[in-house]
């Protein structure tokens, strides 16, 4: 058993340098959620990741890079969609998967001969970036299948004593991870819907794209996987989440947390929301957690991928459904 550390929130950008130079992982902001970091070309550093997160290995990272003047460095073959896609939406949420170069270690990309390439906008990342001069591999920054921190102080309650230190860089700007675009074969996919729309993207490159994700279901194997992480469970919260039509069917009930939007104006603020939401009600210790899908559409897609796995399969239930699935 790793001896347990004193897990310290700083803002020194100087103090995540050099944690990340000497082989140590550290939680740091991204515009999207909080990642645990560390240097991708050190494969003992890398590990560090896996074992803290106790992620599988099957699992691969992102590899964030400073600029996309970079990514041939890392990247054997960039198509011209890449570099169009970049100039609007880089650096921000949405995150490249190429065929890899032998620089970035097998470890980081699973063992895949690709590897998924995002160049982060907040700027004490990009500091760091510019600072290490090492490109750098980070996951959201949770325990595996668990719910993605978007605060210095949820990323302190997910993985306290397990690192020196939090990046604290306030509340990320959107809330939802980076949209996973692949150009390794014929057809450009969508492994995991993001921030960035399909639409959008389309628009960019005036291509059409295919988004995968209704069609991978890990376990029953039918359905090609796509990305490894692209599982049916993830981003769970330790309370049972059941997706039903109308949350105000349990208002009356005071075991059940309700995940309620009717307070946002739009998808935006409830991408930037949901996580830090859903961890709240979480933390109440209700029997289970009620929640509705948004409208399928833009980010909508993004939030009910979210929301669908989180509720590991729980989707469209009804009340008495939902009442005789607790009581089980
Ligand atoms: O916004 C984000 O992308 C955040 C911040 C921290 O950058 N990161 C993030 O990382 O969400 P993670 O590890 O939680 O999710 C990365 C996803 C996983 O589903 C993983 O399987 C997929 O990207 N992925 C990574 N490398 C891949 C590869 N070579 N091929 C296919 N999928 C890959
Ligand atoms: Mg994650």
């Amino acid at each position: 058993m790793p001896s347990k550390k004193r897990t310290k929130i700083t803002k020194s950008i100087n103090i995540a340098v050099k944690e990340i130079l000497q082989g140590n992982i550290i939680a740091l902001p991204t515009e999207t959620v909080y990642g645990l970091a560390a240097d991708a070309t050190n494969e003992e550093a890398v590990l560090k990741i896996y074992e803290t997160k106790k992620r599988p290995f099957f699992d691969p990272l992102i590899v964030h890079i400073r600029s996309i003047k970079d990514i041939k460095k890392y990247a054997e073959e960039v198509p011209p969609e890449v570099y169009k896609l970049a100039e609007k939406f880089s650096p921000g949420p949405i995150t490249y998967i190429l065929k890899k170069k032998k620089i970035i270690p097998d470890i980081v990309t699973s063992g895949l001969n690709t590897v998924a390439i995002r160049i982060p906008a907040h700027p004490m990342f990009q500091k760091i970036l510019a600072k290490c001069k090492v490109p750098i591999a980070a996951p959201s920054a949770n325990m595996f299948g668990r719910l993605s921190p978007t605060c210095a102080e949820d990323v302190y309650k997910e993985l306290k004593g397990k690192l020196n230190y939090i990046l604290n860089g306030g509340h990320c700007e959107l809330g939802i991870e980076s949209t996973v675009i692949s150009f390794v074969d014929d057809n450009i996919k969508i492994l995991r819907p993001g921030y960035i729309t399909k639409k959008e993207i389309q628009k960019t490159i005036k291509k059409k794209v295919i988004l995968v994700r209704n069609k991978a279901r890990h376990g029953k194997s039918k359905f090609t996987i796509y990305s490894p992480g692209m599982l049916k469970i993830h981003y769970s919260p330790a309370t049972p989440l059941y997706i039903t039509d109308n949350i105000y069917d349990f208002k009356d009930q005071s075991n059940v947390g309700l995940l309620d939007f009717s307070k946002y104006e739009s998808l935006n603020e409830i991408a930037i929301n949901l996580f830090s939401d859903l961890r709240k009600l979480d933390e109440e210790g209700y029997a289970y957690i009620v929640a509705s899908k948004v409208k399928d559409s833009g980010i909508g897609v993004a939030i009910n991928d979210r929301l669908e796995k989180a509720a590991r399969g729980r989707v469209k239930m009804g009340k008495w459904e939902i009442k005789f699935s607790i009581k089980k």
